[in-house]
């Protein structure tokens, strides 16, 4: 059943679980909980998630649940292979690093074909994917990235969506930390890796300023870079203005930057136009969910060549001779190039997925066929698990703020 690109791997693989594991108290705790009490029996669970240290977390924990966990990637690039080999010597795998897309969806077509009951997505492949007739049995299921999100929006819109599902990413406790602090590390961590360069003085470009665009640009001038922000939003554009940094459009934003990050979710929002006025020698690299960001289409028609210059860096000469530099195709680059986020990020983001699971299993029979958010309480019993495993204690309101908080009286 099970295809890995090597068994041989597991035991790298399980070592690095341990490791995440380890710095993953939040989503441990429920995981020790949910093992006693199982509230996910017999529960058969379609998962398509970035195969990393910290989804095997996740996998263990929804395994010792009850569920029954069938698993594929959530993106051609970002299996870690040792990860998937691990994983593959406790249920069904579908995933290696370097796939086609053919073989991408192959492996989307090997979860579906094990009659899941819920599903766990990143990206809403596997949620589009059952929507193509194969729904039928599914009861639920929820959602991890902004652009998965905005997808079974769209369905439900049409008035075509199947079944309930919970926003993981709406939750506070995902977006405010996954999105932006955790893919503002990993992002400039890839670009390092890939490229070993210096980011002190370097002008970046970043194109968004969502929750992934506030922490890309704020780590990359952590690191000392020369930041501008491109936006289309006026709210966006005004905050990145008054958090002092450069903004502008990305025509004017091309001509001088020499590091290209984005982070919309939207397509061309670097279009080949903007590509050949850029500087020789400009690097190019995508945080987005989907390859589509950075115009790579018409870059990859009308390159004079291309060659592989380091792993994860494409050495791209456009026809006027000029050279610049793709980190991992375009795709995802914290985690074609990195391992994605730390665990600590992902213990909060993967904590929702669990409760969003057993919520689905609970409840679904009263659910709409909406897109719904994380409960409320949800989130308060995430973040104060966080809390806990950060080693921080807060207070709580007392009963005489509580109804002062309610009042119009003085
Ligand atoms: P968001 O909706 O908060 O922000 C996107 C921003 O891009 C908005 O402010 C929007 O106005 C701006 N934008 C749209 N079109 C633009 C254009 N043409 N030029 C400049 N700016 C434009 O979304 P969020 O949460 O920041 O997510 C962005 C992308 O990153 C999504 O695809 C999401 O799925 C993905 N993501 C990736 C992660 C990773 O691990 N690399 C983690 C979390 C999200």
């Amino acid at each position: 059943m099970t295809r890995v690109a090597d068994q041989q791997l597991s035991r790298s693989g399980e070592r690095n679980f341990l490791w995440a594991r380890a710095h993953m108290g939040t989503l441990t705790a429920l995981a020790e909980r949910y093992a006693k009490s199982k509230p996910l029996e017999g529960v058969k669970l379609g998962v398509c998630l970035h195969i990393t240290k910290e989804t095997s977390v996740l996998v263990d924990a929804l395994l010792r649940a009850g569920a029954d966990v069938k698993l594929a990637g959530a993106n051609p690039l970002s299996t870690q292979d040792d990860i998937a080999a691990y994983l593959s010597t406790r249920t069904d795998v579908w995933a290696w690093r370097g796939q086609t897309a053919k073989e991408y969806s192959w492996c989307i077509e090997q979860v579906l074909g094990s009659r899941p009951e819920q599903l766990i997505d990143d990206g809403a492949d596997l949620h589009v994917a059952a929507h193509v007739g194969k729904a039928k049995g599914i009861v639920g299921g929820s959602e991890e990235t902004t652009t998965g999100v905005v997808r079974l929006k769209a369905l439900e819109a049409e008035g075509k969506l199947a079944y309930p599902v919970i926003a993981v990413n709406d939750a506070r406790t995902k977006f405010m930390f996954d999105n932006r602090y955790g893919t503002g590390q990993s992002t400039l961590d890839g670009i390092m890796r890939a490229t070993a360069l210096l980011l002190a003085g370097v002008k970046t470009v970043v194109v968004g300023y969502g929750w992934v665009g506030k922490g890309v640009a704020m780590r990359a001038r952590g690191m000392g870079a020369r930041v501008t922000v491109v936006e289309v939003d006026p709210v966006r554009a005004l905050e990145a203005h008054l958090d002092g940094f450069d903004v502008s459009a990305i025509g004017s934003a091309a001509r001088d930057g020499e590091l290209f990050i984005t982070a919309t979710g939207q397509k061309n929002v670097v279009p080949y136009g903007a590509i050949e006025k850029m500087k020789e020698g400009a690097i190019l690299a995508n945080a987005g969910h989907f390859d589509v960001e950075i115009d790579v289409k018409t870059l990859m028609a009308r390159a004079k060549r291309v060659r592989g210059v380091r792993p994860n860096v494409d050495e791209v000469t456009l026809p006027s001779g000029k050279r610049v530099y793709l980190i991992g195709k375009g795709r995802i680059a914290n985690l074609v190039a990195a391992e994605g986020h730390p665990p600590e990020v992902m213990q909060m983001s993967f904590a929702n997925q669990m409760l969003a699971a057993i919520r689905i299993h609970s409840e679904h029979g009263k659910m709409k066929r909406k897109v719904y958010g994380v409960p409320p309480e949800l989130e308060d019993e995430v973040a104060r698990a966080a809390l806990r495993s950060m080693g921080v204690s807060i207070g709580a309101p007392t009963r005489e703020q509580k109804a002062y908080g309610k009042s119009w009286k003085l």
